[in-house]
């Protein structure tokens, strides 16, 4: 697959002699001319590398680079004889920098080390899931609630503490544990999201910890692991409530002493991070069940956010959807909700929070088209028509469905609920994940 770069620059000319000369040298390209053209690009073609203006017409100075910089490489390009500007970009995490006029040998070399150095980084399991899958957004909202979310943050960051976030699916802790760190002292170094339910436990252990030369098979080189390429930065372990007994013994380890050893090494290492957790599972009653350490869980909850669900904070619901709209319109006309339609996202109790907000949304605006008013009629799935039960709970039952009709109707309103995750859907259906596959390729088959 070729790499793909995307141009963030308001300069006619410039922006699409760049993207010629990268073309042609074999590049997939993007192009954006305003901050609000770039980041509706960002969010829909995930580009691998972003070359991005220093003066926008509708951005802050550094402010673009430092809310993409720790997601992507990102090079920085800058007038002549601001040099000045250059430095502080890559103290902020610029990858490099071009000065205008810009040397199209040079470009291409930079182009050409951004590019290599992010798939070295993409060769990492964890890392690459852990960038892909994460584009940090900001936390949005204005509700009492989330003011109050907002002093926690504040007041938790710029300790060492570590900190425990909760909350149910979907309602934005990877966003709240990204607000910490760039609230805090670290923020000029990286945020390492690890994903602590898609690997095994001993792939984990040399991810997280690194290895040395010969540590097993296949380790023909020493590698250093996660927390040492989140040193001084912040480490972001999300649901941490699915790892299995013998890493709970081993990061208690490191939460207790601050030290960590390589596999195969046999000497420690000082561990330079600053631990933030998160999970939508009930640690407190998983200590009483005995799956979860409760001497692990008390290092953790040191100091605990608990993020309220969408349904305790309906006020934020409009400011969402405004951002959601704007997204998708990719710096064109934007849908708006009518009142009546926002009355009824109002109404919802969101079990899934502001992922099936947003998954409603953009749904939403698919059904009106080119009809720029988004009515309760686009949102067939929250569209009260029943006496008593919920919306959900009428479709589910409309007409006289068979069993299956229900099941296959239920299978996929929590396949958008909980955005395709499986694994949850399993939960909550309380079968086996297996099962729930089984289900699935089932449904799947049979809708044309
Ligand atoms: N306050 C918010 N402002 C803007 N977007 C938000 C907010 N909260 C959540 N989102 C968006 O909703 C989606 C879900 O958020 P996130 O992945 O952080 O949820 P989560 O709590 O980690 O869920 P899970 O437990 O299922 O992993 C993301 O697309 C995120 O950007
Ligand atoms: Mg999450």
């Amino acid at each position: 697959m070729k790499p793909s770069v995307l141009v963030v620059e308001d300069d006619v000319v410039l922006n699409q002699i760049l993207v010629r000369a990268l073309t042609k040298a074999g590049y997939d390209m993007g192009s954006a001319r305003t901050w609000t053209e770039a980041r509706a690009k960002l969010d829909a073609q995930a580009p691998d590398v972003v070359l991005l203006d220093m003066n926008l017409p509708d951005a802050q100075d550094l402010g673009p680079l430092g809310e993409i910089a720790s997601d992507r490489p990102t090079i920085i390009l800058t007038a002549h004889g601001s040099i000045d500007h250059a430095v502080r970009a890559m103290r902020m995490g610029a990858a490099d920098y071009l000065v205008k006029p810009v040397n199209l040998e040079e470009l291409e070399l930079v182009i050409r080390r951004a590019v290599d150095g992010s798939r070295l980084r993409a060769g990492r399991a964890v890392d690459h899931a852990a960038s892909a899958a994460r584009r940090t957004p900001d936390l949005l909202g204005n509700s009492p609630a989330m003011k109050r979310l907002w002093d926690l943050i504040a007041a938790v960051a710029d300790t060492q503490v570590t900190a425990l976030i909760t909350g149910e699916s979907g309602v934005g802790k990877e966003l709240v544990a990204h607000a910490v760190h760039q609230a805090s002292g670290r923020r000029h170094e990286r945020f390492v999201a690890v994903d602590c339910c898609t690997l095994q436990e001993t792939l984990f252990e040399s991810e997280l910890f690194g290895y040395e030369r010969g540590a097993f098979t296949g380790a023909d080189r020493r590698k250093p692991g996660l927390i040492e390429a989140a040193a001084g930065g912040t480490l972001f372990l999300d649901e941490i409530g699915d790892i299995g007994a013998a890493l709970q013994a081993k990061l208690l380890r490191v939460l207790e002493t601050g030290r960590f050893r390589r596999v195969g090494a046999t000497a420690d290492l000082r561990a330079d991070v600053r631990i933030v957790a998160a999970t939508n599972r009930d640690l407190q009653r998983m200590v009483q069940q005995g799956q979860f350490r409760a001497d692990l869980y008390y290092r953790l909850s040191g100091f605990a956010i608990e993020e309220p669900p969408l349904r305790d904070r309906r006020d934020d619901i409009a400011l969402l959807v405004r951002h959601f709209t704007q997204r998708r319109a990719a710096g064109g006309v934007p849908h708006v909700f009518s009142d009546a339609a926002l009355r009824l996202l109002r109404q919802y109790h969101w079990p899934g929070n502001v992922r099936e907000l947003r998954n409603v949304v953009e749904r939403a605006v698919l059904l009106a088209g080119p009809n720029t008013v988004v009515e309760p009629r686009h949102l067939p799935t929250l569209n009260a028509d029943a006496v008593g039960g919920t919306s959900e709970s009428s479709a589910l039952l409309q007409g006289e469905p068979t069993l299956e009709d229900i099941e296959r109707r239920y299978l996929s309103i929590l396949l958008q609920r909980y955005d395709g995750n499986r694994r949850r859907v399993a939960e909550v259906l309380g079968v086996s994940e297996r099962t729930a596959y089984r289900m699935i390729d089932r449904f799947e088959a049979k809708t044309p």
